[in-house]
């Protein structure tokens, strides 16, 4: 970190910045300066080319113009390493951890402090791991393999391994997506004292309210380009907005009146020890029914019992009338059930397929009966969707995999609504999804509702939940605990069902 120039030089500045891939081009004028002892927002809308910048700085990508200076130095990285000698960390939006190796192993990855006799000196790490993890007041054995560990531990490692790099830039993309609450807080204050020790960070959302929280500065992309930087307290949310998708995004929660009409999903006293207990609801056609609840409290493992992916030892599940096998997914999209889930990477998404195949992916069996594949009615079926949910890339058939997080995300919702569903369960649908395509997702889905269609939606976000909800169930650890009507759904008392301490009246 040491440098003879003043304070005011920037940590880090990137002017101008040009990359193309092919005939995309993903950073058309990128700019970013970061100060010592700040914390940095960047935000922008899906495929706005927030990443992009970030692996540029990380040394993944190299620019094709542009400026890059590091401390008033110009640098160009030809590789994370050298990001990285030059006190750079960056935690991508998916976790970059080796399963197999350990939690030791991957913080030392490739720099193995080494004993008088040149071995690897095992201690050593282990103790400043273990250092490390008590500054951040969490508890991950050292030791243990990192395949199991949540993706929010997973995170923890990341920044520890910043941390032991002595990281004067830290750059998070999109750290809390997939974190609970609890884990949001400690990650926050962790932030907040690596900024409190001089250091610069960046930080990549689609939530305002952890921008407005946690940082000082923001700056805006748009269309692969640089539209403004200015301190967060001289700005608004709608500003913000506005500046993003260079409009007004007038109504979040676009809710349609919709013929609520006979019961088609019934799920009836389901139980599995130890994950929920007892857990009973229905859902009616053309009807959203939210599922709202803490990170942890069951929400997603009743989704996918229900689904059949995930067991379950008592209760039933019935669609229009008749009982639904277990633990029988082929059985449950035949009779008209779609299952979003939550984990678009490990579960929603095969990366190296073009995006066309990505969304008739479930259909393919139905396009492929006769052991054919119609290519033309699978193009076009995809290219529905994907304009529907306006999907940003060059063409259909690029890989999956580089598309930008949240387009990635608007892939999987359409290959489950290509599937023509009758009952719709989607898990954190706008996770990861940019202010106007969120609007976007909310519209689609009450037009579905609208035609029909039986939702459930599980989501975190109160307001979406209420914004969406026809009926609001309420569940914490493992078992229903409140059920409100749109009405009497109100912030205050799904939030006291949700963390209440005390037993529910049964
Ligand atoms: N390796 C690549 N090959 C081809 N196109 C790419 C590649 N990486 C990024 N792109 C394209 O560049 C654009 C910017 O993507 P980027 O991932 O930087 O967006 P983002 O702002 O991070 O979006 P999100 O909020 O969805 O994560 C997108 O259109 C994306 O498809
Ligand atoms: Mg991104």
């Amino acid at each position: 970190m040491q440098s003879d120039t003043t304070s005011a030089t920037p940590a880090l500045e990137l002017s101008r910045v040009v990359k193309s891939f092919g005939a995309v081009v993903a950073l058309r004028s990128g700019s970013l300066r970061l100060h010592d002892g700040s914390i940095h927002a960047l935000i922008g809308e899906n495929g706005a080319g927030k990443s992009t910048l970030v692996k540029i700085i990380a040394g993944l990508y190299r620019r094709d113009g542009g400026e890059f200076r590091l401390r008033g130095e110009e640098v160009d990285f030809h590789s994370t390493a050298q990001s990285k000698a030059n006190g750079i960390a960056v935690i991508y939006q998916e976790p970059t951890l080796f399963p197999d190796l350990s939690v030791v192993e991957n913080i030392f990855m490739g720099r193995q402090p080494t004993g008088r006799l040149g071995r690897i000196d095992r201690a050593a790490m282990r103790a400043e791991a273990t250092e490390i993890f008590d500054r951040l007041g969490v508890s991950i054995d050292p030791d243990r393999p990192t395949d199991g560990l949540s993706i929010a531990d997973q995170q923890i490692i990341e920044i520890a391994k910043a941390i032991s790099l002595d990281a004067s830039v830290l750059v998070m993309d999109e750290p809390t997506a997939a974190l609970s609450g609890v884990e949001v807080d400690r990650l926050f204050s962790v932030a907040r004292s690596l900024r409190d020790e001089g250091r610069a960070l960046v930080f990549i959302s689609h939530r305002f309210d952890e921008v407005f929280d946690l940082c000082d500065t923001v700056t805006v992309m748009r269309d692969g380009a640089h539209v403004d930087t200015m301190p967060i307290a001289e700005t608004t949310v709608d500003d913000m907005v506005r500046m993003m998708v260079g409009r007004d995004v007038t109504e979040m929660f676009p809710k349609l009146p919709a013929e609520i009409g006979e019961e088609v999903l019934a799920v009836d006293g389901l139980t599995q020890p130890g994950v929920f207990h007892d857990v009973s609801f229905t859902v009616h056609a053309g009807e959203i029914v939210g599922l709202a609840g803490l990170v942890g409290a069951g929400r997603s493992e009743v989704a996918r019992a229900v689904f059949g992916v995930d067991p379950y030892r008592e209760g039933t599940v019935h669609v229009g009338g008749a009982p639904l096998p277990k633990g029988r997914p082929r059985a449950a999209m035949a009779r008209g059930l779609a299952l979003v889930p939550e984990d678009r990477r490990r579960q929603g998404l095969v990366l190296d397929l073009p995006v066309t195949r990505n969304i008739t992916l479930a259909v393919r069996d139905r396009l492929a009966r006769f052991g054919l594949i119609w290519g033309s009615r699978e193009n076009e079926s995809a290219r529905v969707w994907a304009s529907r949910l306006e999907v940003k890339t060059a063409a259909l058939d690029t890989e999956s995999g580089t598309l930008s997080g949240g387009n990635q995300q608007k892939v999987v919702l359409g290959k489950w609504l290509a599937t023509d569903p009758k009952v719709l369960i989607v898990d954190e649908p706008t996770r990861g999804i940019d202010v106007g395509t969120k609007a976007e997702v909310h519209r689609l889905l009450s037009q579905l509702a609208q035609q029909g269609i039986a939702i459930l939606m599980i989501s975190s976000e109160l307001p979406e939940v209420l914004g969406m909800a026809d009926r609001v169930l309420v569940m914490r650890e493992g078992r229903l605990t409140g059920e409100f009507k749109r009405e009497q759904a109100t912030p205050e008392a799904v939030m006291l069902a949700a963390t209440a301490d005390e037993e529910p009246a049964r």
